[in-house]
Order: C-alpha cells, then structure tokens, then sequence
C-alpha cells in the first residue's frame, strides 16, 4: 500500500493517450487500484485517473458524494467504482456548465460544459462488465476522469476563461453559472 505523487499539468504524462489494459484482472492493476484508492482517500476528490499517479494506463476510479446530487434519475450518490478500459458516450444534445477542479491543477476550479446525460462501460478488476446511465455530477466526473485517459484536461475543455480561478477568490466571490451560461449562449447565436 502506498500514497502515490500526483502529476501536475505540464507532466507528459497528463498529455499522452493512455494505453488499453490487456488484462483487467492482472495483479499489478490490482495493486494500483489499491493505491490509487488509498490516494484519493488520502487527498479527498471525487475521482482519479492512472495518468495522474504517473501511470499511462486505462485505468479511473471515481465516487458522487452524496452532496454533489441533485436527486434526479441518474444523478444520485455512487460509492467508488473502479474502471479498466472505460468508454462513454452521451446520450441525447443536452450539456450543462458546472464547476470542476483536479489533483493534477491544484488550487484552482473553472466552469466546463460536460454533456448531461452519458451511457458508459468498462470493466472491474475482477473481469466483470459494467454498464450505466449517468447524469449531472456522476456524468460530469465520468466524463473529466475519462478525458484523463486520452490526454485532456478540463481547462483545455473550457470555452470561457474568465470562469477560471483560485479556490480561495472562488470561494470568496461567487459567480453565478447559470448567468454565464445565458451569456455564452447569447454570445454563440
Ligand atoms: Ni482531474
């Protein structure tokens, strides 16, 4: 068991597509499951992907805290589930801005339009497929630990900038989303 480093933006490894697993079940995605768990737990988040502890691998783990939900089918609290080869697709044209922060861009959160509504699939450490339906916050960390796996983080998904800052302004000066939301929209007719 051990408390991996968390790669930070500008590590390479955060920028390359990560490798398909050939085997879900092998010990050694077991033993990294393990301690990217005891990471996460560690540090606190909702999710973590095998790039971020320096590892190219199609690996994700990730959780919807209870107050994260809003309750909506889809959208209610999930205990940690482990991924190995995940794929997401979404379903229906709806997205939804919502603020995101990572491990890997400490300090800061910036407001990301993720797709409300996602089918995804991969499988657990002890072979077995998995298949759900997920919305809000539940598609919105499936779809930030996924891009984790093809090189993408959430800044490089935002389309309005002035929506980034540190956590500590964030906190002290609230912005209203669903405002920049109407604006962006505006902006975009
Ligand atoms: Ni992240």
């Amino acid at each position: 068991m051990a408390i991996l480093k968390i790669a930070r933006m500008g590590h390479p490894v955060l920028r390359r597509v990560a490798d398909p697993v050939p085997d879900p079940t092998a010990p050694e995605v077991t033993a990294l499951v393990r301690d990217m768990i005891e990471t996460l737990d560690d540090i606190g988040g909702a999710g973590l992907a095998a790039p971020q502890v320096h590892v190219p691998w199609r690996v994700v783990i990730f959780k919807v805290p209870e107050e994260r939900t809003t309750g909506r089918e889809g959208d209610t609290p999930l205990p940690l589930t482990v991924l190995v080869n995940p794929l997401v697709e979404r379903i229906g044209d709806e997205i939804e801005l919502g603020w995101e922060g990572c491990l890997s861009v400490p300090g800061l959160r910036g407001a990301v339009w993720r797709a409300a509504r996602v089918r995804y699939t991969g499988f657990t450490t002890e072979g077995a497929s998995v298949e759900r339906i997920a919305e809000g916050f539940h598609a919105r960390v499936v779809q930030h630990e996924f891009d984790h796996l093809d090189g993408i983080l959430y800044p490089q998904r935002m389309t309005d900038m002035t929506l980034l800052a540190f956590v500590e302004e964030w906190q002290r000066f609230p912005m209203d989303l669903a405002e920049a939301a109407e604006r962006m929209a505006e902006a975009a007719t």
